[in-house]
């Protein structure tokens, strides 16, 4: 495990790069990140290439035995490059080109952008191969599924279209397109949907294109890492991802990829709704399932955020350093923190590093050096990794089609699946989030949330999951669509009737309106934004709505089915609801519960096949008193404990 810094050499002057480097030595920065912006530094001009200063920066890391991640600049091309072709610029949904100043509108379809970025990286890859203190390759930065309506991706599209499709009777036939006189009669009438409003655009046409935005910039990713491949075969390759308005597929993304990098920013200020609190656990956990192994973040909150929005509050005490324990106990191997010191210059200038403007150390420095000193005492871990007896199933698809359609007021795809992942964090479990097309035979227990968008390996995987004993949850809005976004002509929840041994009549998009159900026990929970009315087939009722016209039918049920059981929950819940549903699930498939956690206290449970190593993580602004079972070994404090004391996002360690 290694803690390191993102650092642009080319915003400070030479004289500072020694100093800065002795610093982040004795810190122990063990890492650091650069050049992902410095395309007009290292080709000044077209084919004049300077690597001077480059070599420079390296060979001072390398005295100060700090590892170098080495990134292909193609995030920004030179202003010369945008002038000798303007056709490279984005197009935004308006028509216009992008203006230029900015970073990340390129246009990754662009041929010669493709060219350019080619050369660029396979020069820089040329010239560091085989230099030890290059540890890691990234591509670009923080890749979009861009939606750029350039010429060039327009007919990409079209040939996207025509390769799936062949003809253009057959896009009329899947897009449904006699509806509102859409009929195309060729391939060029096709445009991507910028049309206003948004919402009134094709939805198979919405999500073909989201595949093709998201295929344009995996291919990118692809043969960028052949052009570095072919000069090196060693270093591994990434690039960083994260949430925005366009993620790509991160399956697809990453798939050529060596590992996973993502840029972590948690909120600095504490929600009043425990819920959130997981939220941030939740996107570490995504992050390792993508490729099912450690992951590397890439950018870690480090001051407060702020530029292209007003600044928020600065990290409270104890949340640099946590934070970054929470990132490394649940799978990444590195934490590069952004940015060594803040910009002067820029855009970017509110955004803080660890360092201020001013360069003099501060609070933040402090702690991020404390940081740095307990992580080198932790090599123990290395060779541990986390084993789940849980998995969530996320599926980029049903993610994209929720934002095509929103489904009613209050209902977002991702946080019903953070309730659950929140409800088992509770109960102190670990958790994988991985891909409904993963192998999930080994998971006691998978929770499938609204898997919207029907794919046949996906039902499949789910229904052989169950046929061998395996405990299975859907739930409301799962099987409404097939792969081209359309509706399916079937009572809901279609393809996955005879498993949940239920079927829908009828629903009713409650919105912000609550209502209440009871479980088999009598407890009652607050419901809300979606009611699905269930009529039994073979399933048996886990809870029924309580008030409502539909009072007393069944809300959530169950079904046995073959050697597994399947779970559908119909509506959606307030998180008490989720906590106890899963702490029932956990109890029925034996996966063992810590009980009395603090809220808000995460457990992550890993293990090298000998020892186990429980990481109990503070993640609230209140010291928090955790009783252990028996007395163990922390590795943190290097003593026994019989209790632990955290204070506000202390991590402690102990050895089970
Ligand atoms: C993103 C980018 C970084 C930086 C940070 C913060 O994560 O990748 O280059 O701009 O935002 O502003
Ligand atoms: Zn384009």
């Amino acid at each position: 495990m290694r803690i390191g810094v993102d650092y642009y050499p080319e915003q400070w002057d030479r004289s500072m790069w020694e100093k800065d480097a002795e610093a982040m030595a004795r810190t122990g920065v063990k890492l650091v990140r650069i050049g992902e912006f410095a395309w007009s530094r290292l080709e000044p001009r077209d084919s004049e290439f300077d690597f001077f200063w480059l070599d420079d920066v390296i060979s001072i890391f390398s005295k100060y035995s700090i590892g170098v991640i080495l990134c292909a600049p193609t995030n920004c091309p030179p202003l010369w490059l945008y002038e000798a072709y303007p056709d490279i610029i984005q197009v935004g949904a308006d028509g216009k080109r992008i203006q230029t100043g900015i970073r990340g509108h390129r246009c990754i379809n662009a041929p010669m952008f493709q060219y350019y970025a080619k050369r660029i990286t396979e020069q820089m890859i040329r010239r560091y191969s085989g230099n030890p203190t290059v540890v890691a390759w990234q591509i670009d930065n923080e890749l979009e599924a861009y939606p750029c309506c350039c010429e060039v991706c327009k007919a990409k599209f079209r040939d996207w279209l025509a390769s799936k499709y062949d003809t253009i009777e057959n896009v009329n036939a899947a897009f449904g397109t006699s509806v509102w006189s859409g009929e195309y009669s060729s391939f060029e009438q096709i445009q991507p949907p910028t049309a206003y409003p948004k919402a009134w655009q094709n939805p198979s046409l919405c999500l073909e294109w989201y595949r093709f935005t998201s295929d344009s910039t995996a291919n990118f990713l692809k043969e960028l890492m052949l052009v570095i491949r072919l000069e090196d075969t060693k270093v591994p390759i990434t690039t960083n991802t994260w949430f925005s308005e366009n993620t790509p597929d991160f399956y697809q993304m990453f798939e050529f990829m060596d590992f996973v990098s993502y840029d972590n920013y948690p909120p600095v200020s504490i929600p009043n709704d425990t819920e959130e609190f997981y939220s941030h656990a939740f996107h570490l956990d995504l992050m390792r399932g993508i490729k099912e192994k450690n992951f590397w973040v890439m950018e870690q909150l480090s001051g407060p955020t702020g530029s292209w929005m007003p600044m928020s509050q600065t990290p409270r005490p104890g949340q640099i350093k946590g934070y970054s324990m929470q990132a490394l106990v649940h799978g990444a191997s590195a934490v590069v923190h952004f940015r060594w010191r803040t910009a002067l210059t820029g855009a970017e200038m509110y955004w803080h590093g660890i360092l201020d403007h001013s360069n003099k150390p501060n609070r933040r420095y402090l702690e991020f050096s404390e940081l740095c000193k307990s992580v080198s005492q932790l090599s123990i871990l290395d060779d541990t990794e986390i084993i789940s007896d849980i998995a969530i199933l996320y599926s980029p698809e049903t993610d994209a089609a929720f934002k095509i359609q929103p489904q009613v007021e209050g209902f977002y795809y991702l946080e019903q699946l953070k309730a659950f992942h929140a409800a088992f964090t509770h109960y102190g479990a670990n958790i994988d989030v991985i891909s409904p097309d993963t192998d999930i035979s080994g998971y006691k227990l998978v929770i499938a949330p609204s898997l919207h968008i029907n794919k046949r390996s996906v039902t499949e995987n789910l229904y052989r999951y169950v046929i061998n004993g395996g405990t299975l949850v859907l739930t409301a809005r799962t099987g409404v669509k097939n792969e081209l976004n359309n509706c399916i002509m079937d009572s809901l929840p279609t393809v996955f009737k005879e498993l949940v041994g239920a079927e829908v009549t009828e629903y009713d998009p409650i919105g912000k309106h609550e209502l209440t159900i009871r479980d088999f026990a009598g407890n009652e929970f607050v419901c809300k934004e979606w009611c699905d009315l269930l009529q039994l087939t073979t399933a048996r009722a886990y809870a029924e709505y309580s008030d409502g016209f539909f009072d007393c039918t069944p809300a959530v049920t169950m079904n046995r089915y073959c050697n597994g059981v399947a779970y559908y929950v119909g509506t959606i819940c307030e998180q008490d609801f989720y906590n106890s549903f899963a702490s029932n699930l956990m109890m029925q498939t034996g996966i063992p519960k810590l009980k009395n956690l603090p809220d808000g206290v995460e457990v992550t449970t890993r293990t090298n096949g000998r020892d186990e190593y429980v990481c109990f993580f503070n993640n609230t602004n209140q010291t928090q008193t955790i009783p252990l079972p028996k007395p163990m070994f922390s590795m943190i404090s290097s003593r026994g404990r019989d209790k632990l004391e955290l204070d506000p996002f202390e991590m402690d360690i102990v050895r089970k």
